[in-house]
Parts: C-alpha cells; structure tokens; sequence
C-alpha cells in the first residue's frame, strides 16, 4: 500500500482519535501516506478529504489528540444502500478512491459502522477492485461480537464509576433528612456493559450504588418502586444506575413511557433519551420522596481527560494492527482483542471476518447478571476493572485540558 485513508463513524468515545493515531503512526513505519476522510463514508462521498500529515507530522499534535474527545476527523451515521439498489453510490465511492490513488479505506467505528466495511469489501471482491477495507472497533456501548471488549468502553465505564462516586458522596451529604432518590440514566443502547460499569463504583472508599437496572433484565415498573420503598425504610439516600435501553414487558422503552416522539437515525435506532426523568417523575408521584434525575449523555462518551491509559493504548493498537494487516493484503476483517489468559491483564489484537461482526450485538450475559438483589456478580468486575486501569494527565492551556482540532 502506498496510499490509505481512514475515516471515523457512529457516536464518539473518549480514545476514537486514539486509533486514527495508531493508524497514522504504524501508516509512517511503513512509508504509506496517510489521508483523513471528513464526517466518514457520507463526507466521503462529498470528496471532504484531509490530508493527516498537516496534522500529525509533529509529535506535540499526536499528544494532543491522543488527549482530544469527540471524533477529530468527524462522524456521521450514514447507512450505505444495498449494493443492488445503488450501483451509483459504490461507483462513486470507487470512482474516488482511484482518483486519490488510494489502496486501503479503514473505518473506526461500531457494529453499524462495520456495515460500511461490510459492503465496500463485498463490492470490491464481486468487481475485482484492488482496494482493502479494514473495521477498527469502537463503542462505548461494547457491543461488539467476537472482541473481548471494545476500545471506547473502559474510558466510559471509567467516567461512570468516578461519577457514581462523586454522585453518592454527595447524595450522602445529607444524612438525617429525607431520603433522595438520585437515578442515574447510562447509554449503552439495548446492551447493558455500560450501566453495568456502575457497579465499579463500589471500592474501600465508597459503598456503591443500590441497584442497577440493565436491558438485559425485563423492567417491572412495580417493582422498581417496590424497591426502592424498601430502600428508603432504611436509609437516606438512594443511588440507582439504570440503561437508556430499558424495557418494559410489553417490550415498550421506559424512556417512551412520557413521550412517544423519538428521533430515529439511518439504522433505524430510535434516540433513547429521558428514562431517568420519566422514573424520577413517577417515584416522587408513587411515594413523595425526593428526586432527582440525572443523564450523563454525552458527558459519558466525551471525557477524554479522565480516559483509562489502558483503553487509549489498546485503541492505538488496534489501528495499527488494521494498518499492518491490510499492508500483507488482508480484507473484509475488523481487528479484535484477545484477552491472554493470566493472573494480571494483557491483551492482544487479531482479525475476524466483518460478515460475522457488522450489525451483530453482544449483550452483557445474563449468568453474571445478580437479578435477586439488581447488581452485577464478581465475573462481571473481573472482567472490566482491568479496562479502567491507568491514566494520561491532559496537557492543560488556560487552566483546561488542550485539545487538537481540525482547521
Ligand atoms: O452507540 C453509541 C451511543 O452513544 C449509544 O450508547 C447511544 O444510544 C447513541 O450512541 C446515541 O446516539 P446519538 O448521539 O446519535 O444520539
């Protein structure tokens, strides 16, 4: 390969440029020339193309990103058509990929993003184009199949339980009044590995939260009041953790419950947003405590100046595992990461075909999942306090962490 681009798609996570990083770095190892495509597949198909040596040939700017939330190249959430009914789009795609002489397309990005590889290698394979198409994983959602976990996640996860504890301390503040019911609204859309990091909130220092509600679980309106009755009998304030993506038997979103009306994107997904308000509502309506709602929307995904070191290192990784692999000819794969068996946390990258992975998702498995008491078992924090593990101090300016933007 002598010229790639790479291009960033889905929702952001803390360590999403991390890989672009990655890319870029192992890309100039290998004496390729590295190109960045604007806004993903759908910028792409505008000819919004950068040029990432303008940005990365000088180390201070590959700390900064390393350090910069949100997508650095930005993203969108562009479904390509089926190949049959829009023969145009792949030609236009292609049309451009050969103008800009370039040999691989590598796209970061979550089960909907590996769609796009998906297709574009398909295409290639039924019309003999030379290109490669490589999926790097990213989601905070950690839904991906087949990856142990994905880049993305232990930053998240790791922004959650600081917040739970910072929440619960200050929730405890107020100890002989009336009990406050705080309830906490986590994404993660229909897999539960995101709410569930609430339960690393739990340490020397802090009690953790009182209960955790995941989408795997059924939600039982009654119940969900029924407990935290009993909670309140006791004591006097009361943390709850509970997805976005919770549902109802009838298999109705709670968020859905106050208001039908949701956004739906090109995959279909409809915005899940508001299950904490809706909930806190109808606790202060059912029992006349205290209430208070709170989102970490896209705080969760954002936080880049409290990302896990382990979390950003892995994304670097995988990026250049995709750079490498494409360089001996692979397609139609995502890279994903193995955990080595061992008392102390490694892990190591490898490839897995795309068909297997895009659209696919993986859901946190019931078995260590405590529905008795709303909590996850030790499996589930042996297997993600690792994720969280280590720090990258931000580099400040102004007195705020600096980030590296586009011109
Ligand atoms: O897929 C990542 C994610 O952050 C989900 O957890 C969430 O439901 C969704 O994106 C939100 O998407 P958007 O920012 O487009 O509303």
């Amino acid at each position: 390969m002598k010229k790639i681009i790479v291009g960033q798609s889905g929702g952001p996570t803390a360590v999403i440029n991390s890989s672009v990083v990655g890319v870029y770095n192992k890309a100039k190892e290998l004496g390729i020339k590295v190109y960045g495509m604007v806004h993903g597949i759908e910028g792409f198909l505008q000819e919004k193309i950068i040029d990432l040596d303008d940005y990365l040939s000088e180390e201070e700017n590959i700390e900064l990103l390393k350090r910069t939330p949100s997508a650095f190249l930005g993203s969108c959430r562009y479904k390509l058509p089926k190949i049959e009914e829009a023969k145009d789009v792949y030609e236009k795609i292609f049309e451009i990929l050969d103008k800009n002489e370039i040999d691989g397309l590598f796209y970061i990005g979550g089960n909907d993003s590996m769609d796009t590889i998906k297709m574009l290698s398909a295409y290639a394979k039924e019309n003999n184009k030379k290109q490669v198409f490589m999926g790097i994983p990213k989601t905070i959602d950690n839904d991906l199949p087949i990856t142990d976990h994905c880049p993305g996640y232990g930053s998240a996860a790791k922004y959650i339980a600081t917040s739970l504890k910072e929440i619960i301390r200050d929730n405890e503040s107020f100890g002989v009044s009336k009990p406050t019911v705080c309830i906490v609204e986590i994404m993660g859309r229909h897999a539960g590995w995101l709410t569930a990091a609430a339960a690393l909130a739990k340490t020397d220092d802090c009690k953790g939260v009182d209960a955790i509600y995941l989408p795997e679980v059924t939600f039982d309106i009654d119940k969900f009041i029924q407990n935290i009755e009993k909670l309140a009998k006791t004591k006097s304030s009361i943390v709850i953790a509970v997805s976005e993506g919770v549902q109802t038997s009838d298999g109705k979103f709670v968020c859905e419950l106050s208001d039908s009306d949701r956004s739906v994107d090109a995959f279909g997904h409809k915005q899940l947003s508001g299950c904490a308000s809706t909930l806190a509502n109808l606790v202060a309506a059912k029992t006349g405590l205290k209430t208070r709602a709170i989102e970490f929307s896209t705080l969760q995904r954002a936080a880049t100046h409290i990302a896990s070191l382990t979390d950003i290192n892995e994304a670097i990784e995988v990026g250049k595992c995709a750079v490498e692999e494409a360089n001996n000819g692979t397609t139609g794969k995502m890279v994903i990461i193995e955990r080595v068996e061992g008392s102390t946390y490694q892990s190591r990258t490898n490839i897995y075909e795309i068909d297997a992975i895009a659209n696919v998702e993986k859901k946190v498995p019931l078995e260590w999942i405590d529905k008795e008491n709303n909590t996850l078992k030790e499996e589930f924090i042996n297997y993600a306090r690792p994720l969280i593990m280590g720090e990258l101090e931000p580099i400040y300016k102004d007195g705020l962490p600096a980030h590296l933007i586009r011109k």
